[in-house]
């Protein structure tokens, strides 16, 4: 008889039988699915679990900290955080090809953890996020093909680890009630989907750090808006993008040549297809106010009212 409890004590214990006294890696992103797996890993070894975080500077505004604090300081668990957002800007400095820039951040990340892994001691694990979803998936995705979904954790081709992952039996749903069994805040267990390679590909065409600070600072608006409107939980994902164009427009007396913002807000059940939210005007209203006051640079923001399909979840 399945039961949260059951389940957690379960894998507890294989987690200890297998693992014995050695050590685990787990690359923690602050996801769903990765913070489970450390808070589940931490309550079976404890000390003997290490996490590695790697800011690529692709992050949402506060996010680095807030996995610092709520995993390093609450659960007091082992994380090494990798500052690596240089790096990763200047790999992707001139490139404005959307799979290339998949492709570049996605390889990156798998380099850096890899090197890192390198200077460790006696660590024998790799455990892994993985759902049964994503093995079902994994036979015939079909968005694979459309967009190369590259999932930043996925398993460096040529580490020699042995694997655990301890959720491949369950569904989104069961993930965010054992996460929640394990103390994990609702910030963390009902955290929206966040693609892999982050903002990389909010900021449409060449990465600047000047856009990505537009797209942080529109979409912590944004969310704090959406929050505080109390709709955080049935909007399915919500988010804004910065296309590569600029329009005119007048501020006080004078023109400006500026960024326009999207907003993307969708609900969907399992991200394969969606429709936009129907975002009360008045709210959408604040969020625009907001943005073109708050944030340097923006003179117009624009919602995007497609559904996918035609359209995808993200503008790139
Ligand atoms: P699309 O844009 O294809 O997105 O409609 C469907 C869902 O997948 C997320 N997504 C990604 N996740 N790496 C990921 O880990 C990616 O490269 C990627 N691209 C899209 C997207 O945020 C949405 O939840």
């Amino acid at each position: 008889n399945w039961s949260m409890e059951n389940f957690i004590d379960i894998e507890v214990d294989k987690v200890r039988e297998s693992v014995g006294n050695r050590k685990v890696l787990c690359a923690l992103s602050g996801g769903v699915d990765s913070s489970v797996v450390a808070a589940l890993l931490h309550k079976a070894i404890g000390d003997q679990l290490i996490c590695m975080f790697i800011d690529h500077g692709l992050l949402r505004k506060n996010e680095a900290e807030s996995v610092m604090k709520i995993f390093a300081d609450g659960f007091d668990m082992n994380v090494i955080k990798i500052d690596a957002q240089e790096r990763f800007l200047k790999k992707l400095e001139g490139i404005s090809d959307p799979e290339q820039k998949r492709k570049i951040i996605g390889n990156e990340f798998i380099y850096i953890f890899e090197e890192e892994a390198g200077k460790l001691q006696d660590v024998d694990f790799l455990a892994q996020g993985t759902l049964y979803t994503d093995i079902i998936e994994s036979g015939t995705d079909t968005a694979q093909t459309i967009k190369s979904h590259h999932n930043v954790g996925g398993l460096p081709e040529n580490m020699h680890f042995d694997l655990i992952e301890p959720l491949n039996t369950l569904f989104k749903d069961e993930v965010r009630a054992v996460g929640a069994e394990l103390g994990l805040s609702d910030e963390i267990v009902w955290r929206q989907p966040f693609p892999g390679p982050g903002l990389g590909i909010r900021v449409l065409g060449e990465i600047t750090q000047e856009k990505l600070e537009i797209v942080r600072e529109s979409d912590a608006i944004l969310r704090d808006e959406i929050k505080k409107a109390g709709l955080d939980r049935h909007i399915w994902q919500y988010f804004t993008a910065l296309p590569d164009m600029r329009s005119v427009g007048v501020m006080g007396d004078a023109r400006t040549y500026d960024y326009t913002v999207g907003i993307r807000a969708v609900t969907s059940i399992d991200g394969m297809t969606s429709d936009w939210a129907r975002i009360p005007y008045d709210i959408l209203e604040i969020i625009s106010t907001r943005i073109v006051n708050e944030v340097k640079h923006v003179n117009r923001v624009v919602y995007d009212i497609t559904s996918k399909p035609p359209s995808t979840i993200e503008w790139e």
